[in-house]
Formats: structure tokens, C-alpha cells, sequence
């Protein structure tokens, strides 16, 4: 006899997704982060794997759940200029005007950290980093905690970053109590990582925000940082999609190495945003995710000047074409 497979209702949910329009959500997330739970949250680059600052066992799940090594330090996000003095310490009047002018957005800043931030949140460094995230339903949280949180983005380490719940849910599934939906991350690359911890300044990560727009709140140019790898982000492969990633440098020549594709690396896609710089950023992790969804075996995708936001985005692009 055969067995005719259960119906689909009856099968236990693979995440547990709560809308951030549903009024008992905020309840419910207090409570799973009170209690040592991680929960993905929503912000405007992409979402969070958040536990509590203070609690030891929660900051020990994201790292095992994410596969990240120890000492890939965790970004602490809190709801108010405030709380900065809380958490870090020697804070210059250069980095306080950038988060003036800056927060809540895509912006984060390392600093001294203060005793407050626990060495397992900072990888074991005296550097803290630092954002206020613009997402109302992820401040308000924050708020009712009492106390920052912190959180990586919500995906396995080295892979491609989650801008929707969906997102999180297909990588993450089974690994994290609570995931808060609200809607697709409106900037859709992680936030520009500035080290204040040095002086003069340099950017750690370029991102959301454009590091013309640092240099000209500031009044001089700004240097990246060179050498050691200091963030993860800085590695030099990250957000990688299974299929083999082809950097093009515009159209004619996405073209022609489209026509250069050998059997085995088709079927291919000529992914090309070039013309709107904050579409590019906002879809390029669910480009990326579809990609490997329809099978592709290249995705040949094409620059966009480096300027703005097209910093970021050729910075993603670049660390998903290299090699492991
Ligand atoms: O937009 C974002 O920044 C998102 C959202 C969720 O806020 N978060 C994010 O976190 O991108 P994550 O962990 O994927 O990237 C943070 C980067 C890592 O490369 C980490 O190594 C670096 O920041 N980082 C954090 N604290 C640091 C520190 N004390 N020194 C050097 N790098 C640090
Ligand atoms: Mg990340």
C-alpha cells in the first residue's frame, strides 16, 4: 500500500518567522533574547543574528552557528547616541560628528572598547565597533532591552548575506529561535566599517554609505586601511555563491566572455545594474542567491564605477569572484 505523503500543514514550520507589524512580535523577541535565544533582525543593510550583549552563552551560539572563527569580532548595535559612551571609550569629536551626522544608518565606527563589551563580543581586541541600525522595529528593541545587542549578519560564515526573512530562513533554518520579518533591507550591502580607533581615521569596509560622503562631513580625505585583515569583510573571498562569479568591466565585454563560455560553465547570466546604483546594492544578495537557485553554473557580472555606492558593491562583487 502506499503511503500518501502528510498533508503540508502538519509538518512543523521550518523557522519561526514573526512579522514586525504583528504587535506581539516585540514581545516575543524581548523574551527570546532575555532568555539567551538568537534572533534575526531586520535593518537597512541587511539582517542581524542578534543575542544579548551580556549574555555569554547567547555570543558563543552565533559564532557556532555561524561557523565564524573566534576571533571575527561582533558589531554591537545600540538605539541612541548615548549609549555610545557606554560601550566605547577615548571617543573623538571626529567620530561623534560622523555618528551626528550619520545615525541611525549604514555607518559603523570602531573604538576604544570600554569594560562594558565583553573580549568574546570583540574577538579578544581593545577595539569596539559600533552602529545604530535605521530600522524602528530594531531600535525599539534595543530599547526595551535596556542594553545593546549584538549581531552579525544572518548568514554561515563566508557566504552570501540574507536581505529578507526568506533569506535567513533557507540558510539558517532549525538555528535561530525567532526570525523578525519586516520586508526586504532597503540598502542591501553591510554598513562602511570607519576605524576611529587610529588617527587620522581609515575605512575598515566600504558601504552603505559612500566614503566621499565621510570625507566631505569631515573636511579631508580619507585613506583605507591596508595589510592585516581586520574584518572579515576584508578577507578575500566572502559572500560567495556556488556558481563561479566572472568580473566584467562593462557590457561589450560581459559579452564577449559570454560568448567565451565553455559548455561546462553555462548555463550563465549577465548580471548588469550599472545604471542604478541603489537597486544594484539592494538586489545584488538576492541576485546572488538566485543565481545559485536557477541552477546557474557562471553569472558574469558587470563593475560599476568605483564611486558612491559603487565602492561596496565592487568590493562584494570582487570578494564573490575570488577563489576560497
Ligand atoms: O550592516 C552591518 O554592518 C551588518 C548589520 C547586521 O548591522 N552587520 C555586519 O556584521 O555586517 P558582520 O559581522 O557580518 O561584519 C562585521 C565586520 C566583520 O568583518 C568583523 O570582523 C568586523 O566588522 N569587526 C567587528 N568588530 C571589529 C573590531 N573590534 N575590530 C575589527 N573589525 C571588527
Ligand atoms: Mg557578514
Amino acid at each position: 500500500m502506499r503511503h500518501s505523503p502528510a498533508p503540508s500543514e502538519h509538518l512543523e514550520p521550518l523557522c519561526n518567522v514573526a512579522l514586525a507589524s504583528d504587535p506581539a512580535t516585540m514581545d516575543k523577541a524581548v523574551r527570546t533574547l532575555s532568555r539567551g535565544g538568537l534572533v534575526a533582525i531586520p535593518t537597512e543593510t541587511v539582517y542581524g543574528l542578534a543575542a544579548a550583549l551580556n549574555s555569554k552563552v547567547a555570543v558563543a551560539k552565533i559564532f557556532s552557528v555561524k561557523d565564524r572563527p573566534q576571533d571575527h569580532p561582533l558589531i554591537v548595535h545600540i538605539a541612541q547616541i548615548e549609549q555610545l559612551h557606554k560601550v566605547a571609550e577615548e571617543i573623538s569629536a571626529d567620530a561623534l560628528k560622523i555618528a551626528h551626522a550619520c545615525w541611525p544608518g549604514p555607518i559603523t565606527l570602531l573604538l576604544r572598547r570600554s569594560e562594558s563589551v565583553p573580549t568574546s563580543v570583540t574577538g579578544g581586541r581593545e577595539t569596539v565597533a559600533v552602529r545604530i541600525p535605521d530600522n524602528t522595529f530594531t531600535r525599539q528593541l534595543i530599547n526595551n532591552m535596556g542594553s545593546p545587542i549584538v549581531a552579525p549578519s544572518a548568514n554561515r560564515f563566508g557566504k552570501v548575506s540574507p536581505t529578507t526573512a526568506q533569506h535567513v530562513c533557507d540558510d539558517l533554518q532549525g538555528d535561530v529561535d525567532l526570525i523578525v520579518d519586516d520586508g526586504a533591507c532597503s540598502i542591501g550591502v553591510e554598513s562602511t566599517i570607519m576605524d576611529f580607533s587610529v588617527s587620522p581615521p581609515q575605512l575598515l569596509r566600504p558601504g552603505g554609505i559612500p566614503v566621499e560622503d565621510i570625507e566631505h562631513i569631515l573636511g579631508y580625505e580619507i585613506q583605507s586601511s591596508d595589510g592585516i585583515s581586520r574584518a572579515s569583510g576584508m578577507l578575500q573571498s566572502h559572500y560567495r555563491p556556488s556558481c563561479q562569479v566572472i568580473l566584467s568591466q562593462n557590457e561589450l565585454e560581459a559579452t564577449q566572455l559570454f560568448e567565451r563560455l565553455t559548455p561546462q560553465q553555462l548555463p550563465a547570466r549577465i548580471l548588469n545594474r550599472c545604471n542604478n546604483l541603489p537597486l544594484y546594492a539592494s538586489s545584488l544578495y538576492n541576485d546572488l542567491r538566485q543565481a545559485d537557485a536557477d541552477q546557474l553554473r557562471t553569472l558574469i557580472a558587470i563593475l560599476p564605477k568605483n564611486s558612491g555606492l559603487g565602492a561596496a558593491i565592487i568590493d562584494r562583487l570582487t570578494k564573490a569572484a575570488a577563489p576560497i
